[in-house]
């Protein structure tokens, strides 16, 4: 299997959707009348989910009628907040095809279809004409990607000159040991590609970007994960969140994500990028 075929595979959950939606109606939700929000525990499948979103937002220059590409939209959580609360319009791209079907039918079920729109295909191979898109984001998708320059040179193709482009990835760090796997993104180191943020930023200059700004979100992220540990032990898991994306072994691989980040070998870290 080609290495795009396992990562696809390592994603795929065979009934997200019904196991989605079963999520709401167990967390008491109205399905005729969900709100974006309402999704989030599930559907921004990165650390610290909608609150990162938020904090990435707050440092973009977003105007109302951007255009903006999500490169591994994932079941589009964070593309639902940028057209929602920015008024953007974002065409999200990823490689599982269930995770792009869902995320259709999530904009659907909030009304957000006419703002947001979702292809399968590679973040190596863009469907999308030169300098079409104003901005663009990429969250938690590049640590499954091996060739980073070939990433962002792709990605720089389809942005116009000037167009913001920002990156959450989970990124190496020099800590103690080896990475601990399964985690969410990976079974195995095999379909693994994690970088520092020093290959990252040499990738994005060399691609034609210029770097504003880089932010380690290790704190933020070792929070995250605290809260998560509390709340699961006093209340146990909740009807939605994460663990229904990540399946059986969610525990596993939440565990070994927190014993990596306190250990140093990770942190999730953002890199601000103008297209030049
Ligand atoms: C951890 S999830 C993050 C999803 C989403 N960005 C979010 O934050 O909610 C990683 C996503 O990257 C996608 N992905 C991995 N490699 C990709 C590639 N080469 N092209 C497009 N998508 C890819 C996966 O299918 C998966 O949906």
């Amino acid at each position: 299997m080609d290495n795009e075929r396992s990562v696809a595979a390592h994603y795929a959950h065979g009934a997200l959707e019904e196991a989605i939606l079963g999520g709401l109606q167990a967390a008491g939700k109205d399905l005729a009348h969900l709100v974006p929000a309402d999704l989030s525990p599930v559907d921004e499948f990165h650390m610290g989910g909608r609150q990162a979103t938020e904090d990435v937002a707050a440092q973009l220059d977003l105007k109302p009628g951007m255009r903006l590409i999500d490169i591994g939209c994932g079941l589009g959580g964070a593309s639902r907040y940028f057209a929602e609360t920015h008024g953007c319009q974002v065409s999200g791209v990823d490689l599982t095809e269930e995770y792009v079907a869902t995320a259709r039918a999530l904009a659907a079920l909030v009304g957000l279809q006419g703002k947001v729109s979702y292809e399968q295909a590679s973040a190596l191979a863009l469907p999308f004409d030169d300098a079409a898109f104003d901005g663009g984001y990429m969250f938690h998708v590049g640590m499954n990607i091996a060739d980073k320059p070939a990433l962002f040179a792709e990605i720089r193709r389809v942005l116009k000159p000037g167009a913001v482009f920002a990156v959450y990835d989970v990124m190496a760090e020099p800590g103690e040991g080896e990475v601990a796997y399964p985690v969410a993104w990976a079974s195995s180191p095999a379909t693994s590609f994690l970088a520092d943020a020093a290959g990252y930023r040499r990738a994005l200059e060399n691609a034609g970007f210029a770097v504003d700004a880089t932010r380690s979100r290790r704190a933020f992220a070792l929070e995250f994960f605290k809260a998560m540990r509390a709340r699961m032990a006093a209340n146990g898991p909740p009807p939605l969140g994460l663990h229904i994306v990540m399946g059986a072994d969610a525990g596993v691989k939440s565990a070994n994500m927190a014993a990596n980040l306190e250990r140093g070998v990770i942190a999730p870290t953002e890199i601000f990028a103008r297209a030049v």
